[in-house]
């Protein structure tokens, strides 16, 4: 998937996740808002309560979505067969749309109201999507191939390196200011931090990185390089930085990540195991929606 194709790839999940949770809420605002004892006599109650048309179908096609979501990253990661199947950072790009819109959909087929013991499936859902946003960030935080392999550090050193050759061959930058870029991306060994230290590390990180890129301006204009120039060499010692931030993070990241799945995978497996029990008794009571 090149550049523009991505562009328009994440850009339509955006667009379509963002325009149905405001067309839900505000079609809806009126009866949601409603208190619990007088909904049965809103005029919107047969479509919008968790049994009407509207609210009985949020819940089967956002049930699905967490499905399909969860299915095809499992399999596109796991079965050899599917493993040149595209890049597996856009399978997870897929998981995540699906995996976000599918429980903001349960949440409208809930109508609001967390009763039974299909709340616990609901707060479980609830606990993945919340855990799922700070793997994500965990995630990133580990440089990976565009397959989703974490890379090794000989690997980093040659991309640092080819950062380098870019910044030394490519644009009209002093020597000078070359050497300050170079200090500032310099590899440090793995640390091994807790989270207070990582968390404060990689505040206290950007806050430098800011810093540097501040300099480097002011550094090449009073040089009198262009600004495209400027921007380009900003981006590039900026990715060197970042990348020496992750190196120093790299085995307390694959740490955490590890003990995130930990948490992660039985929440979900809570979750799917109350959602069928439900689904079963609301058809053995008869709820068969449209079928
Ligand atoms: C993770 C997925 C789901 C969650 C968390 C969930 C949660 C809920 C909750 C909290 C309620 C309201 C309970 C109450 O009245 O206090 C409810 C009602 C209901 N749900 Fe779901 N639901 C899910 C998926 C589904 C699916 C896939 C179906 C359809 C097969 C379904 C069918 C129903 C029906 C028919 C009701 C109304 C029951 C009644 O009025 O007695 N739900 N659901
Ligand atoms: C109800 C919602 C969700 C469910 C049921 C769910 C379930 C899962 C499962 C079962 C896995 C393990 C896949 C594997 O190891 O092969 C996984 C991985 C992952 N999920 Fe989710 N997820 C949900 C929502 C989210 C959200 C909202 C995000 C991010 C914002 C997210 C980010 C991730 C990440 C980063 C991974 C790790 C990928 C990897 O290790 O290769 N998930 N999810």
């Amino acid at each position: 998937m090149n550049k523009k194709l991505h562009a328009i790839y994440i850009g339509l999940f955006i667009f379509v996740g963002v325009t149905s949770t405001l067309l839900l809420a505000i079609d809806g605002y009126q009866y949601y808002t409603t208190p619990l004892v007088n909904r049965f006599f809103n005029p919107q109650d047969s479509l919008l309560n968790p049994s009407g048309l509207i609210g009985h179908g949020l819940g089967i096609v956002g049930s699905l979505m967490m499905i399909v979501g969860v299915a095809i990253y499992m399999i596109r990661k796991r079965v050899r067969a599917f493993l040149h199947w595209g890049y597996l950072k856009n399978w997870l790009e897929l998981h995540i749309f699906l995996c976000t819109l599918g429980p903001i959909f349960v949440l409208f087929h809930t109508a609001f109201k967390f009763g039974g013991i299909v709340a616990v499936s609901f707060w479980s859902m609830t606990a993945v999507v919340l855990s799922g946003v700070i793997g994500r960030f965990i995630y990133v935080q580990i440089p990976r191939t565009i397959q989703g392999q974490m890379i090794g550090i000989e690997e980093l050193n040659g991309i640092n390196q080819q950062l380098s050759k870019r910044l030394r061959e490519e644009f009209s930058v002093n020597e000078n200011l070359i050497s300050k870029i170079e200090e500032a991306s310099r590899f440090a060994k793995p640390q091994k931090e807790n989270l207070r230290n990582s968390i404060s590390f990689m505040l206290k990180d950007s806050i430098r990185i800011r810093r540097i890129l501040k300099n480097i301006k002011k550094e090449s204009k009073a040089a009198s390089v262009p600004s495209k120039e400027i921007r380009e060499i900003q981006n590039t010692a900026k990715s060197k930085m970042i990348l020496a931030r992750r190196v120093r993070l790299l085995s307390t990241m694959q740490r955490f990540f590890r003990h995130w799945h930990i948490v992660h995978l039985p929440f979900a497996i809570l979750m799917f195991f109350i959602m069928f029990i439900h689904i079963a008794v609301a058809i053995v009571f008869g709820y068969r929606w449209i079928f």
